[in-house]
């Protein structure tokens, strides 16, 4: 049996495991039974997931004795919204679910936040595991308890803090992700390194084509010490009072880059690489970071194929108005992660004139 190793989200009684190795998907009846599921399980997914890993999960779960429900849902970020969430609900009506079923959602991103939001949501809540299948799910979304979906506005506006009951992570899953959604996941993890682990970014200056060589051990490595992080900072600041917003690094000017160009343009790491280049290059001129730590974090950036540049098709003007809509921003002023050097961060909280003028010089 394939090594497998076990972190945990301590949040009182809404504490949880992520379990992460190789090989896991197979198993997931047995981790999920022991994680005390109910005998109904609704696993949600979308159609390229299905094709590649329900089978495995859902064959696992029966095989452990479960009375498995699947429901797969339109796939991408565009579907992430009331019509999906609809789907679900309909479902687990359909097939009588109740306080004792439980939702699986096995996917990226998109999946996990709707399928949370609708576990969060039905019948005032149903326990709901994480199983991610993309870098970005694994070393991000899947962990924190972010449930929601997208409105025209805006990425995200409305949605629930809910934790999973479990997270399972099976780096095997990486190997059939298309190139581009395993290097959008890649900027989550160097947010982590710039926000707090200069040893995890010094590993993916000097390892990072191993990583993209789909490296296990490696994966394995970065995968672990991102997930440590995040549990690290939800463990302080569950509901993003304060302290949580560290994970927002690169995130205020990724998340409108997003949403103006509908959702379409820009993979959400793709948007993010593009905020923390922005957002460190403010970091330098507040006299926060100094030119080597900025070279090297657009290096590495660089380095992993992600863009850098504010695509030349946006206006200045409404990516600053679509910062304002995003729920980050409070009396017209956005609170911006900044960077001192990699490893340490600082919030400051600009006007949108303050933040224009930053951007366009
Ligand atoms: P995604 O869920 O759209 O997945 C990307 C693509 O990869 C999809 O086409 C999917 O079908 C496919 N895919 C998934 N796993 C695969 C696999 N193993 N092999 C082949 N193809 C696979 O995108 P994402 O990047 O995983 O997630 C982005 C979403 O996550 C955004 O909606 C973002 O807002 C959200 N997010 C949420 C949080 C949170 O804390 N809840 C944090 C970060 C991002
Ligand atoms: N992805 C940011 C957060 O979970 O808070």
């Amino acid at each position: 049996m394939d090594a497998m190793r076990t972190l945990t989200v301590n949040l009182g009684a809404r504490s949880y495991p992520i379990h992460l190795g190789e090989g896991l998907l197979p198993r997931a009846g047995d981790l999920i039974r022991q994680a005390g599921c109910g005998e109904k399980v609704g696993i949600v997914t979308n159609p390229s997931v299905a094709a590649l890993y329900l089978g495995a999960v859902e064959g696992s779960l029966r095989r452990s004795g479960f009375h498995v429900v699947t429901i797969v849902v339109p796939e991408g970020e565009e579907h992430k919204n009331l019509g999906s969430l609809a789907m679900i609900y309909d479902r687990l009506i359909a097939e009588r679910f109740d306080r004792g079923s439980w939702v699986v959602a096995l996917g990226g991103g998109v999946i996990g936040d709707v399928a949370g939001f609708a576990a969060a949501t039905f019948l005032r809540g149903i326990p709901y595991i994480q199983v991610p299948t993309t870098l970005l799910a694994q070393v991000d979304s899947s962990v924190g308890g972010k449930t929601g979906i997208n409105h025209l506005e805006g990425k995200n506006l409305i949605g629930a803090f809910y934790q999973p009951r479990l997270v399972i992570i099976d780096v095997d899953a990486l190997c059939t992700l298309p190139k581009r959604e395993l290097v959008a996941g890649l900027a989550e993890v160097i947010k982590y390194g710039v926000i707090a682990d200069p040893r995890l970014f010094g590993l993916l200056e000097e390892k990072l084509d191993r990583v993209l060589a789909l490296d296990r051990k490696l994966l394995l490595e970065i995968v672990a010490a991102s997930c440590a992080i995040k549990a690290g900072v939800v463990e302080q600041d569950e509901r993003e009072d304060d302290y949580r917003s560290v994970l927002n690094f690169g995130h205020s000017v990724g998340h409108a880059l997003e949403a103006l160009t509908g959702y379409a343009e820009l993979l959400h790491g793709e948007a993010v690489a593009i905020g923390m280049v922005q957002a460190a290059t403010i970091s330098a001129r507040q006299g926060l970071c100094d030119e080597k730590s900025l070279r090297r974090i657009c290096a590495v950036i660089e380095k992993s194929g992600l863009p850098t540049e504010i695509p030349v098709n946006v206006d200045l003007k409404e990516l600053v108005r679509g910062m304002e809509v995003d729920k980050k921003s409070v009396g017209g002023k956005i609170k911006f992660v900044l960077c001192r050097g990699i490893g340490v961060t600082e919030f400051r909280w600009f006007s949108l004139e303050e933040i224009a003028a930053q951007l366009a010089a």
